[in-house]
């Protein structure tokens, strides 16, 4: 019966042919850095920039109907990047990124661009482990001793323009600048993050929120030379939790205020965290200029501070140096105007700890336009003094100017705000 024998093969072949189609599709959902020349075993000298953003065009310009498409970047590999772009948006839909147990390399001594890696335009984007090394010392360095040649202070990974990114198991060290940013996006997930530089490296804030909404950032450990997490102008809906941050700044809402662009900043959520031999606990800051704008519903809860120098602040009269600040320049009696930002519905419960300075609590509202709606429920801040043991923590301070709200349960040092 030759017929029915050809059927079956055309039968078994079509299945083969099948089989093959299926094999590719799973294949081609991989894409090895490697394969599009990165060399990560040569001690970090190669630049590898062009690989990996090949790589990455060919995994987002990728067959949507195929598996996500998976950008490999192989573990125990030293990659040298000079800057990377990985733009969308994808053909491929969700694009995963797996670093997980490589290291990306800074050039040294200067990236001398603003921003290293920057994934932008992106939407389903997955980014899986691995470590980033700014190697920012030398530039760190030149902005210390002031020069006035240096280049930009090179921000390591940014997160712009995007939405549904999920950055998990990343390490982030010695960025020059700030190290994580995201600007411009919505629905960006930052979970399971080391992020570390000396405490005295200048400006390198570990997490940068600025317009952008439904952040979460879960499970960081932040240790750098400025804010561990700041969120600046069009932060929404954001929630920090079980962040560990020292040495830093704390975990700050501003600068807010220095330019006349609309600030809205709103539904903030931090709670869970701890923060050790910070120089601010949580900070609320911003410019006395009249630039106008608002900050409304934050809370914080479920925070132990140890050795924090300002642990809860508010501060509407930032004027670093008195410079180009007309109000707060002005003498402190005819300071009448302050910042323009108005702070309201912000909640501070079950807050516990040390203070390295005698004021634990500080509210410094704007003259123009009081803080309204502050709320404190167990507050318990006491004050050590530099160089004294837990057994002789003292009684802390609180301090309030233009400061509306009110206090319950527990609150120590006893509330100032008044109704
Ligand atoms: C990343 O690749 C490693 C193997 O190098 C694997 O064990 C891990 O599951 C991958 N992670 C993700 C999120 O795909
Ligand atoms: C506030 O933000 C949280 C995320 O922290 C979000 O779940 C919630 O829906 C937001 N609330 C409003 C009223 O938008
Ligand atoms: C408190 O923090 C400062 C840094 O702000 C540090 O120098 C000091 O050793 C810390 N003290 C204690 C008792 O941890
Ligand atoms: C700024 O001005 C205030 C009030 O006039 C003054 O107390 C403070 O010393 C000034 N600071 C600097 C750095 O000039």
């Amino acid at each position: 019966m030759p017929r029915r024998a050809h059927a079956h093969a055309a039968v078994a072949a079509h299945l083969l042919v099948s089989a093959f189609v299926a094999a590719a599709a799973a294949a081609a959902a991989t894409y090895n850095v490697i394969d599009y020349g990165a060399v990560g075993d040569d001690g970090g000298v190669t630049d590898s920039a062009r690989a990996f953003e090949a790589a990455w065009a060919a995994a987002c310009a990728g067959d949507a109907a195929a598996a996500a498409a998976t950008v490999v970047v192989p573990a125990g590999g030293v990659y040298l990047v000079s800057r990377a772009r990985f733009a969308g948006p994808c053909r491929s839909g969700a694009v995963a990124v797996n670093m997980t147990g490589a290291t990306v390399v800074a050039p040294v001594p200067y990236a001398g661009v603003q921003l290293w890696i920057v994934f932008q335009d992106v939407d389903g984007v997955s980014v899986a482990g691995g470590t980033l090394d700014g190697r920012g010392r030398a530039l760190w360095a030149c902005r210390r001793a002031r020069r006035p040649d240096c280049p930009p202070a090179t921000r390591s990974l940014t997160i712009y323009r995007s939405r549904n990114v999920a950055v998990r198991g990343l390490t982030s060290r010695d960025s020059a600048g700030i190290h994580i940013t995201v600007q411009a996006s919505a629905g960006v997930a930052i979970v399971d993050t080391v992020v570390s530089a000396p405490g005295r490296s200048p400006n390198t804030d570990g997490i940068h929120i600025k317009q952008s909404t439904g952040v979460t950032v879960r499970n960081a450990v932040i240790g750098t030379g400025d804010d561990c997490v700041s969120m600046v102008e069009g932060s929404s809906d954001v929630l920090i939790e079980a962040v560990t941050c020292g040495p830093g700044h704390g975990i700050s809402i501003g600068s807010l205020g220095d330019t006349p662009e609309q600030v809205a900043v709103r539904n903030i959520t931090v709670k869970g965290s701890a923060l050790a031999g910070t120089t601010n606990g949580l900070r609320i800051k911003t410019w006395a200029k009249a630039n106008a704008g608002a900050v409304a519903g934050v809370s914080f809860s479920g925070v132990v501070m140890r050795n924090v120098s300002n642990p809860i602040i508010v501060d509407q009269n930032y004027c670093p140096g008195n410079a180009s600040c007309p109000t707060e320049a002005r003498s402190p009696e005819t300071c009448d105007l302050g910042s323009g930002i108005e702070i309201s519905g912000v909640s501070y419960t079950d807050i516990e700890g040390t203070s390295a300075t005698a004021t634990a609590v500080r509210f410094d509202c704007s003259p123009s336009r009081p803080c309204a709606g502050i709320a404190m429920r167990d507050v318990r801040l006491r004050y050590q003094p530099p160089a004294a043991a837990a057994a002789e923590e003292q009684p802390a301070a609180s301090f309030c100017r233009n400061a509306h709200g009110v206090a319950f349960g527990d609150v120590d040092p006893p509330s100032c705000l008044t109704e």
